[in-house]
């Protein structure tokens, strides 16, 4: 299987397919719950955004996964809310938009006592289309971003995941190498906070200390 990992800056055709797939691969999560036609805005968003980078995993002309990567994550929750149709979509979903209160809440209090690591770009989303998982498209996107990052001198990023024993991606993420640092609670369940060393490229040096986040 011959599959295609790339930035995509195209909004019109990946944005719709990635926000598509964000809401049928990750239901749970709050861009899914507040519907597809806001998933759309929210990829369309990032793919014009300089803070935010798309990747997509294509077969042939066919979108199979994608991830979504945060520059400044710490800012993205006032972009969203600022830059996409985020606040009619919460006003039209009155519980998700107590949730959403309480989840900056608790976001504000996890920074002012130093219970989150900050500055680190994160990997928002990640999702492969049921049909194409255990292959290693995920690996190939988590290659990608890693040669993003590589390029751009950052040392480590961070994503965060359900902490259930069913969440199967916690043993891919172990597997490619992320460590838990912290764990906190968002949209009423628990999250393991994981971190992963950008390492040089076979051959390369690694980046001297002080560089990148
Ligand atoms: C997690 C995910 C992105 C990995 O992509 P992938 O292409 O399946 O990954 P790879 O083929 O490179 O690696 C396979 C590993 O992924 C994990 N995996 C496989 N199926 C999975 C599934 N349905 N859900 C979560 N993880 C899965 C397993 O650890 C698997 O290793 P194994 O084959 O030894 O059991 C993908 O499975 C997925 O989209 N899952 C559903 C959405 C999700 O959980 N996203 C992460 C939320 S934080």
């Amino acid at each position: 299987m011959k599959v295609t990992v790339r930035e995509t800056s195209d909004v019109s055709t990946a944005a719709s397919e990635l926000g598509r797939m964000h809401c049928s691969c990750l239901p749970s999560s709050l861009v899914s719950r507040l519907g597809l036609s806001y998933a759309e805005t929210v990829y369309r968003y990032c793919t014009k955004s300089k803070l935010e980078v798309v990747f997509a995993a294509s077969l042939q002309d066919t979108v199979v996964g994608g991830a979504w990567l945060s520059l400044e994550p710490s800012s993205l929750s006032r972009r969203l809310l600022l830059r996409t149709t985020l606040v009619p979509a919460l006003l039209a979903h009155p519980r998700l938009a107590l949730e959403w209160i309480g989840q900056r809440y608790r976001d504000a209090q996890s920074r002012e006592s130093n219970r989150t690591a900050t500055g680190y770009p994160e990997v928002i989303a990640i999702f492969v289309d049921a049909g194409h998982r255990g292959r290693g498209v995920g690996a190939q996107l988590l290659l990608e971003i890693e040669g993003f990052l590589r390029k751009r001198h950052v040392a480590h990023y961070v994503l965060r995941t359900h902490d259930s024993p069913e969440n199967r991606a916690v043993a891919f993420y172990e597997r490619e190498g992320f460590e838990e640092f912290g764990r906190h609670q968002k949209h009423g369940t628990w999250h393991c906070d994981l971190i992963k060393a950008v390492g040089p490229r076979n051959g390369e040096q690694a980046p001297s200390a002080g560089q990148g986040s």
